[in-house]
C-alpha cells in the first residue's frame, strides 16, 4: 500500500523518481507526487497515476539531485490533489512521505490544534509532520531528533521518508511495519518500498528493520535504532535481473506473469524436487520436520489468492499428512484471541511478505509459542523474517495486481512440504508418493500445454465480455480454484462474479441461475467427477450457461457444456496448478476485452501494508 522512492547523488533526482514510481504503481495509484530539494523545497503532486503527474508538470523546474516520491493508495482521506503525497509541513521546510497509518492521529492532531496549526489536507501524514516540526522548533534540535522523539510517541505503522530545506542534499527515513529498501551506489543511495526502483543502478541493499532511523546522504548511510545506537547496515545482494520487471513485449504485466508459469514452477521445483531419486530437500523446513508431523494442528494464515492457496493446500495436507488443518483469514485470526495451543504449526502464506493482517497474525501466533512456517515470494519480506523457518516460492518479481504466477508457486512449495512430511512420517505409502513425484515434476510442461489453448480462451472472453454476473463451481481441490477463478474476475474485469462449493449452490446461488448466467465448473476429473457432473445437470436443467475447465478427453462433460477450456490430466492432488491457468487467462481476456487497466485495478492494491 503507497509505494516511496528516494534518490540522493549525483544524478537528475527527478527522472530516478518517476521510473522507480512507475515500478511501485502496483502498491497504490490513488495519487501521485513528488518532492525536490534543490535550495529550497518543491512540491508536485495531482490526483490520478505517475503518468498522470508527469504530463501536469511539464515545463516545471524540477532540477534536483535530491528528492522523494509517493505513489499513493488511500486510507486517510479521499484521493485528490489536496490528500496527495509529499505534505509540506507548516512552515514549508519540511516535506514528507508517509506509507502506513498513524493510528493515534487524531490525538495528535488536536494537541497541535490547540497549539496554532492547521491542516491543509485530511491525512494522517500531514499530523504527523507538523508534529515532527512543532518538536524540532520548540526543542531546537535536528531533524533526527526530531523524528526520533516523535517516533516514540507514535502508535501505527510507517515508513516515511523526510527532506528538510535546511539539511541539502540528506534523507532522513524511518520504519516501523511498512517495507524499506535502501540501494547503494557509488556516492549515490536510493530508496524505495521494494528494490524495483534501484535495480538498474545498483544489487547492492540494506532491508530496513522495524525502529530503525537512516540518515542518508550521497555517499553516507547512517542507521541507527530509536535510542540513538548506531547500526550496521547489512547489505544484501539483490538476485533479480531488470527483465523481471519489465513486461519485455507483452501488452500487460498480468499477461506475462500467466505465461512465465511454466518457468516460475519450475524455479520453484528446482534443486528441491528429485523424481528419479524419490527426495525432497527443503532447507526452511527440514529443521521443523519433526514438529510439523507431530503437530496438533496446522493453522494457515493469508490473505486473498493466498489463501485460497491455503485452501488447497488445507485438502493436501490432511488427505496426504493426516494432521489437522484450518485456513484462516489472517484478519480475522488476529483480532479474535485465537487459541494456540503447545504443537501447532503456522504456515503463513504471502506473494508480498509485506500483507499487514497476516505479518500481525504472526506475531499473534509466536508470542502464543507457534512455530511459524513462512511461505513467502518477495525475499528479505518482513514475513519472512519474522517466521522461523519456510521456504520461498521463487516465482520472481510479481507486479500485476491481481495474483497469478505466485498462486500455482505456493501451490508447488505447499505440496511439496505436504509431501515431504507424509514420506518422514509414513502417513503416504512409497507408490503413492513416487507416482505424485513424478507427476508433480511433469506440471510445467503441462502447464505450458494449458496455454497453447490461449487464442481459445481469448474468443470465449469476447462471447462472455457483456456477462454482469457470473458463477464459479468446484469441488474438492478445485472448490479453492473456484473461488480464485471468481476473485481473478471480479479483480480485473469488475464482473459480479462468486466462487461456490458446487453442491452448495443448491443451497442458495441456485436462485441466480437463468439463460444469462455464465456458470462455470471446474470438472477435471478426479474423485468428485460424476457428483460435479450432476450439478452441472442441475444448472443445465434451468438454462444456465454452462463453461467448464475439463480433463482432455472428456467428450461426454464436454459435451453438456456451451464451451469448455481443457487442461491435460493429472492427478486431483495437483490438478489445482492446471486448473486456474485457464481461468486467470479467462479473467485476463475478459478485463482486457472491456477496456479495463488489468495491472492496474480500480480501488485495489498489490501489497496490502495497512489493515
Ligand atoms: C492483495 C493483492 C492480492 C493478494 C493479497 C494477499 O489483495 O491484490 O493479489 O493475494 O493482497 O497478498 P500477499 O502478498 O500476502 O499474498
Amino acid at each position: 500500500m503507497c509505494g516511496i522512492v528516494g534518490y540522493t547523488g549525483p544524478r537528475e533526482a527527478y527522472p530516478v523518481i518517476i521510473k522507480g514510481l512507475k515500478r511501485l504503481e502496483y502498491r497504490g495509484y490513488d495519487s501521485t507526487g513528488v518532492a525536490l530539494q534543490n535550495g529550497g523545497l518543491k512540491v508536485y503532486k495531482k490526483k490520478g497515476k505517475v503518468a498522470e503527474l508527469e504530463d501536469s508538470i511539464v515545463g516545471k523546474d524540477l532540477h534536483a539531485h535530491v528528492g522523494i516520491g509517493h505513489t499513493r493508495w488511500a486510507t486517510h482521506g479521499e484521493p485528490n490533489d489536496r490528500n496527495a503525497h509529499p505534505h509540506s509541513s507548516a512552515s514549508g521546510k519540511l516535506a514528507m512521505i508517509h506509507n502506513g497509518i498513524i493510528e493515534n492521529y487524531a490525538q495528535l492532531k488536536q494537541e497541535l490544534l490547540k497549539k496554532g496549526y492547521s491542516f491543509k489536507s485530511d491525512t494522517d501524514t500531514e499530523v504527523l509532520l507538523n508534529f515532527v516540526e512543532d518538536i524540532k522548533t520548540n526543542n531546537h534540535c535536528s531533524l533526527e531528533e526530531a523524528v526520533r522523539i516523535a517516533l516514540k510517541r507514535v502508535v501505527g505503522a510507517y515508513v516515511i521518508l523526510l527532506l528538510d530545506e535546511e539539511t541539502p542534499g540528506t534523507i532522513i527515513a524511518a520504519r516501523k511495519g511498512s517495507p524499506l529498501v535502501i540501494g547503494i551506489g557509488k556516492g549515490e543511495h536510493f530508496l524505495g518500498s521494494d528494490a524495483s526502483p534501484m535495480l538498474e543502478y545498483t544489487k547492492e541493499v540494506v532491508y530496513v528493520n522495524d525502529y530503525e532511523l537512516a540518515i542518508i546522504k550521497p555517499d553516507e548511510l547512517i542507521l541507527k535504532n530509536l535510542g540513538n545506537e548506531t547500526i550496521t547496515p547489512y547489505v544484501q545482494k539483490l538476485d533479480i535481473e531488470l527483465a523481471a520487471i519489465e513486461k519485455v513485449g507483452y501488452d500487460h504485466f498480468m499477461l506475462k506473469e500467466i505465461f512465465e508459469q511454466p518457468q516460475t514452477i519450475y524455479d520453484c521445483l528446482r534443486g528441491r524436487l528429485d523424481a528419479i531419486a524419490g527426495t525432497i530437500t527443503m532447507s526452511g523446513i527440514q529443521q521443523y520436520s519433526g514438529q510439523i508431523m507431530n503437530a496438533n494442528r496446522i493453522v494457515i494464515i493469508a490473505c486473498g489468492t493466498s489463501w485460497h492457496a491455503g485452501l488447497v493446500a488445507e485438502y493436501i495436507f490432511e488427505e496426504l499428512c493426516r494432521i489437522n488443518v484450518e485456513v484462516e483469514y489472517a484478519s480475522e485470526f488476529r483480532y479474535r484471541n485465537p487459541v494456540i495451543n503447545k504443537g501447532d504449526v503456522i504456515i503463513a502464506i504471502s506473494q508480498s511478505g509485506e500483507t499487514a493482517d497476516t505479518l500481525v497474525a504472526i506475531e499473534t501466533a509466536k508470542a502464543k509459542g507457534a512455530i511459524i512456517l513462512g511461505v513467502v515470494n518477495v525475499v528479505g519480506s518482513s514475513i519472512a523474517r519474522v517466521s522461523h523457518g519456510g521456504a520461498y516460492t521463487h516465482a520472481g518479481p510479481e507486479i500485476g495486481v491481481a495474483s497469478t504466477k505466485a498462486f500455482t508457486a505456493q501451490l508447488a512449495v505447499l505440496t511439496m512440504i505436504a509431501l515431504k512430511v507424509a514420506h518422514d512420517k509414513g502417513s503416504i505409502d512409497k507408490e503413492r508418493y513416487m507416482h505424485l513425484l513424478n507427476e508433480l515434476h511433469e506440471i510445467p510442461q503441462k502447464v505450458s500445454k494449458v496455454l497453447e489453448s490461449s487464442e481459445h480462451i481469448k474468443r470465449l472472453a469476447e462471447k462472455y465480455k457483456e456477462a454482469s454476473d457470473a458463477l464459479y463451481l468446484g469441488r474438492g481441490y478445485n472448490f479453492a480454484v473456484a473461488l480464485e477463478g471468481a476473485l481473478k474476475l471480479k479483480e480485473i474485469s469488475y464482473i459480479h462474479a462468486e466462487g461456490y462449493p458446487a453442491a452448495e449452490m443448491k443451497h442458495g446461488p441456485i436462485a441466480l441461475v437463468d439463460e444469462n448466467l455464465p456458470v462455470v465448473f471446474v470438472a477435471t476429473k478426479d474423485s468428485y467427477h460424476e457428483k460435479i457432473v450432476s450439478n452441472m445437470q442441475e444448472i443445465k436443467a434451468r438454462k444456465g450457461k454452462l463453461i467448464a475447465v475439463i480433463s482432455e478427453g472428456d467428450d461426454y462433460t464436454a459435451a453438456l457444456c456451451n464451451d469448455v477450456m481443457v487442461v491435460p490430466e493429472a492427478d486431483e492432488i495437483l490438478a489445482p496448478m492446471l486448473s486456474v491457468i485457464p481461468l486467470q487467462l479467462l479473467a485476463y481476456y475478459i478485463g482486457v476485452a472491456k477496456g479495463c487497466d488489468v495491472d492496474k485495478p480500480r480501488n485495489l492494491a498489490k501489497s496490502v501494508t495497512v489493515e
